[in-house]
């Protein structure tokens, strides 16, 4: 049986989930899926590194708390030094769930280059790398014949993306709409039900949906990176970060909420783009008051939906989870298990 051996760059919620994954569903995973994977290299910015090309003890691994010490005392060191671990370690794949600035995309974007450059392919869950370097690292990806995976990108491991190129092949994708913001879902909901705004915002981050800096949930940013991955990935739209229109929900207030409910209708954060007659793409984030049998309007609580326009079928939507550690780590999951049938497929043409 094939086994992936894989590394793990960043060593926080997300990545901590798929180890531990690996390390109680392995077997049961190796089974239904046909190949096993092992762990040869972990970075993290509070633990250091590990590398391990025999496969690293998870359980070990697991156990470490970062408050107390780092890899150091384990046989690694306190340093990521997370160029060199990407470049030179055993693994086949880079899974790559580290911290980005959502305005550079580092230094996630860098973790992707240096893998690609080094011959091994990438999944990752970070939306900054692929937004806005998108085009340039699937190029990479594909020129050195490797695997660039970013479906936890957008709705964690809710499939969009994948589904989306999957499944309309053969008819025309004309644009989409979607709540893809959990957090900013979660506190209208709240303010609807009489919360104040700031006490929402506080629920979001205890319940984990929020991005560390809230703001980027608030104030549209997450979506906007959303929105141009999906215009660019989906659409072929080639937008940059400045092209779609960005408006979030800071000015909405607790009596616009109700106001809207007397008048049957419910605020919603919507990130959209359409292809226009000429072809180009408009996409923009704004609040919008949808009349309730809008099939947005009931996407309740942190939950996340997107329904797509397509010519032969009309509107198709995919609604599930948009965050959370163990959704987003199976979005990894799922873009190995993605690479490893794309290999399967590869080698039954050859
Ligand atoms: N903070 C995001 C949300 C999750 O609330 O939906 C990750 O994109």
């Amino acid at each position: 049986m094939t086994t992936y051996d894989i590394a793990l760059i960043g060593f926080g919620g997300v990545n901590r989930t798929l180890a531990e994954l690996v390390a109680t569903r392995g077997d049961e995973l190796s089974r239904e899926l046909g190949f096993g994977l092992r762990v040869v290299a972990i970075t993290d910015l509070r633990l250091g590194s590990l590398v391990r090309d025999g496969g690293i003890d998870m359980d070990m691994a697991l156990r470490i708390n970062p408050a107390d010490e780092t890899f150091a005392a384990h046989g690694g060191s306190a340093d990521p030094d997370n160029e060199r671990v990407i470049r030179t370690c055993a693994a086949d794949i880079i899974c790559e769930a580290t911290f980005t600035n959502p305005a550079t995309g580092e230094p996630a974007a860098s973790h992707v280059r240096w893998a690609l450059e080094a011959g091994k392919s990438v999944c990752t869950t970070n939306k900054g790398p692929v937004a806005l370097h998108g085009a340039e690292l699937t190029g990479l990806a594909q020129r050195n014949g490797l695997h660039f995976e970013f479906e936890g990108a957008v709705m964690s491991g809710t499939p969009v993306i994948r589904f989306a190129r999957q499944l309309f092949p053969g008819l025309n994708l004309n644009g989409f709409e979607g709540i893809l913001n959990g957090t900013s879902n979660y506190v209208l909901g709240r303010m609807e039900e009489g919360l104040g705004f700031e006490e929402s915002v506080r629920e979001a981050q205890q319940r984990g949906y929020a991005e560390a800096d809230p703001t980027a949930d608030i104030d549209g940013h997450d979506v906007q990176l959303k929105v141009l991955i999906m215009a660019n990935e989906l659409l072929g739209a080639g937008l940059r970060l400045a092209d779609v229109q960005r408006q979030g929900i800071s000015a909405l207030t607790p009596g616009d909420l109700s106001r809207a409910k007397n008048e049957g209708r419910r605020w919603k954060l919507v990130g959209s783009a359409r292809r226009n007659p000429d072809g180009t793409v408009s996409a923009s984030v704004a609040p919008a008051a949808l009349p309730l049998d809008h099939g947005l309007a009931g996407v309740s609580r942190a939950n996340n939906a997107v329904s797509f326009n397509t010519d032969l079928l009309g509107p198709v939507t995919v609604s599930g989870p948009g965050a959370g550690r163990v959704e987003t780590a199976y979005a990894l999951l799922s873009d190995i298990i993605a690479m490893h049938g794309a290999r399967n497929q590869v080698a039954a043409d050859a």
